[in-house]
């Protein structure tokens, strides 16, 4: 079976940017700002930096990693890496959360920002056979809503090539407050992909839903809570970008063995299989869809159509996943 995975064409649908840095990528970032900075420059000490005691902590421990992303070069350094690390599991198509406004605020360029991440995007498209869109997100752990006009004025503004939905990530909470900024970008064209549902309760999930107009759900695992709510998903299908290993390191969930997927996909919700911050969890892409297979209790057809599905789900071009589909059934054969 982790073979059948390794080798399956796959996309990632909730992956961050910063959060998909390697361990090589934040210890040699982390040298250079020795000092300056509590993240360990020894990629050893690293797994243990990235062990958290609840949610609250593991955001304070995400943007102390954010910190050591200081210009334009390091977000090109850090965007190849993650195209690189995707390409290398065989992910063919990545939607990856990029949280514009945190670098912004630190003082690069929105201009010079938006630049690099394009310029490792159509090096990944050209080099890695890896397509490569984003999804600017609002991080509502930023103080006010300066970050929720800030974010919207880079998507419009800056409008980068790759630049395919809007976002809200950060810690889980009222979503009301951020809809004017999702009418605007939906307004745009922009799709809506906000996080909800995560740590606190099934109602951030309807308001993600009826506020923002969500397309789909980043996590979204409360809904499992609310009989009434699976049902409007499945009826709508409406997807949730589910990713186990997150979910149990950021303590939303127990164990694996209480992850409520299996509730989720009985009750005919759509999902996608994905990581959220791999190397923070200690996970990768094969590793979560392993996981989905045991708690789901999959053999290869059953995996090869979750793939399928997260084709399906993506806001790609109807070209781009034609082409994908095609893969995927050219490696699982009739599977
Ligand atoms: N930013 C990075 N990872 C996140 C997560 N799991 N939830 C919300 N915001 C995030
Ligand atoms: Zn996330």
């Amino acid at each position: 079976m982790r073979e059948f995975i390794a080798g399956l064409p796959k996309a990632e649908l909730h992956v961050h940017h910063v959060g998909s840095a390697s361990p090589q990528t934040v210890a040699r970032l982390a040298a250079r700002h020795e000092g300056t900075s509590p993240v360990p420059a020894d990629p050893d000490k690293l797994a243990e930096y990235f062990s958290f005691t609840d949610f609250g902590h593991f955001i304070q421990v995400y943007l102390s990693v954010v910190d050591l992303i200081r210009d334009a070069a390091d977000v090109r350094t850090l965007t190849w890496g993650v195209a690189q690390d995707l390409a290398a599991q065989n992910v063919r198509y990545a939607e990856l959360t990029v949280t514009p406004w945190s670098s912004v605020k630190r003082g690069i360029p929105a201009e010079a920002f938006c630049e690099a991440i394009e310029d490792a995007r159509a090096a990944a498209a050209r080099d890695l056979n890896l397509t490569l869109n984003w999804c600017f997100d609002i991080p509502s752990e930023a103080e006010g809503m300066g970050a929720g006009q800030g974010t919207l004025a880079i998507a419009l503004e800056q409008r980068p090539d790759g630049l395919i939905s809007f976002g809200l990530g950060g810690p889980d909470g009222p979503r009301a407050p951020y809809q004017r900024y999702f009418d605007q970008a939906r307004a745009a064209g922009l799709h809506s992909n906000p996080h909800a549902g995560e740590t606190t309760d099934a109602q951030a999930v309807w308001d993600a839903v009826r506020l923002l107009g969500a397309e789909r759900i980043g996590h979204g695992i409360r809904a499992a809570q609310d009989p009434a709510l699976l049902e409007h998903l499945a009826e709508h299908q409406i997807p949730l970008e589910i990713c186990p290993t997150s979910n149990v390191c950021t303590r939303a969930v127990a164990s694996l063995d209480e992850h409520p997927l299996p509730q989720i996909v009985a009750a005919g919700v759509p999902v996608s299989i994905n990581t959220d911050d791999p190397p923070m969890f200690s996970t990768t892409l094969g590793d979560e869809y392993a996981v989905a297979a045991r708690l789901l209790g999959l053999d290869e057809s059953g995996v090869a159509d979750l793939a399928r599905a997260g084709v399906r789900q993506s806001f790609a071009s109807d070209a781009a996943k034609s082409a994908i589909l095609a893969e995927i059934d050219a490696y699982a054969g009739g599977r």
